[in-house]
Parts: structure tokens; C-alpha cells; sequence
């Protein structure tokens, strides 16, 4: 099997909308291991939605939640990890990522991810302003850092099963 083979997990980083869970879920199956979204598990170490805990607690500490959730997400058997978008910006959460995965950027471009997260409104980031300015601030923001992943994947409005397709083509 390819995930034994690799040995380690994938987790899979970019922004909202970029498809991360969604392709995620799709990859695991493929690879016959678990698969894990860290912005579920966070929501269910908090007990309330991340739109909960950002308007009670605030970024900050959703962002040490975040790193506390994701160092034990990557531990035990090697696994898919879809992480929500900022976790890879913190410093630590990426140099863990990078020791010890395999990391994937699915790239998208603006239009995509506006489309993807528009009428939905579970993420706090994104009601703070227009959707379309926030999210152009982000690329600019994280795409440097994003693209510290081992593997890169643009994709388009394309099925899931296509970027997962891609994905493994590069693993
Ligand atoms: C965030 C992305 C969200 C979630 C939180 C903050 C971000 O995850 O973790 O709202 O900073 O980009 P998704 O990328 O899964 O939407």
C-alpha cells in the first residue's frame, strides 16, 4: 500500500475554500487511512463552533488551540490531516508539519475560493469585512508560506476526485 509505504501522514494546507477537507476525505479512502480535520477536532475539544470560540476567546487563542489540537493530531498511525487555513502560518505548527509529514498546498486562485466560501458562513475570517478583499490580503500574506509544502497541486473547479488524482501522482 502507498500510505505504508510513506510512512507518514499527509496533511493537507491552503486557504478556505481550497477544497482541503473535501479533497481530504476523498485522498484517505483512496490511501485506506483515517481522516482527520483539524477545525472538527478543534470544535470538538472546545465544545462550540471556531465562530464561538473567535467571538468569545478571540484569534489568539483559537491560534494556540489550534497548535495544541494539530501536535496531537499528528500523533499515532499515519493519517490524512486537512488543517484549516492558518495552521500552517504558525511557525511551530509548520516546522512540526514539515519534521514530520508530508505536506500538501492545494493552491487555488481567488475566484475559486471566493466561490467556494460564498453563502457560507462558519468562518469568522471572512465576515469581517468583503469576502473578496480579505482572501486576496491572505494570498498575499500566505502563499509564501504555503509553498513551503513538499507538494504543490493547483486545482480548478474541477471534481474532488481529480485533485486527489493529482495529489497522488506527486506522492
Ligand atoms: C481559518 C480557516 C478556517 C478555520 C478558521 C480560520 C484561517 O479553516 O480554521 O476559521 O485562518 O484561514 P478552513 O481553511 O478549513 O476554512
Amino acid at each position: 500500500e502507498l500510505a505504508e509505504r510513506l510512512g507518514r501522514s499527509i496533511v493537507l494546507v491552503g486557504l478556505m475554500g481550497s477544497g482541503k477537507s473535501c479533497v481530504g476525505r476523498r485522498l484517505a479512502a483512496r490511501l485506506k487511512v483515517a481522516f482527520i480535520d483539524s477545525d472538527a477536532e478543534f470544535e470538538a475539544a472546545a465544545g462550540c463552533t471556531i465562530s464561538d470560540y473567535f467571538a468569545r476567546f478571540g484569534e489568539p487563542s483559537f491560534r494556540d488551540g489550534e497548535r495544541k489540537v494539530i501536535a496531537r493530531l499528528m500523533e499515532g498511525e499515519p493519517k490524512v490531516l486537512a488543517t484549516g487555513g492558518g495552521a500552517f502560518v504558525d511557525p511551530e505548527t509548520r516546522a512540526r508539519i514539515k519534521d514530520e509529514a508530508i505536506s500538501v498546498w492545494i493552491r487555488a486562485d481567488l475566484d475559486l475560493l471566493v466561490k467556494r466560501t460564498s453563502g457560507r458562513d462558519h468562518r469568522p475570517l471572512l465576515k469581517t469585512g468583503d469576502p473578496r478583499e480579505i482572501l486576496a490580503r491572505l494570498m498575499e500574506a500566505r502563499y509564501p508560506l504555503y509553498a513551503e509544502a513538499d507538494i504543490v497541486v493547483d486545482t480548478t473547479d474541477e471534481p474532488p476526485e481529480v485533485t486527489v488524482a493529482k495529489i497522488i501522482d506527486q506522492l
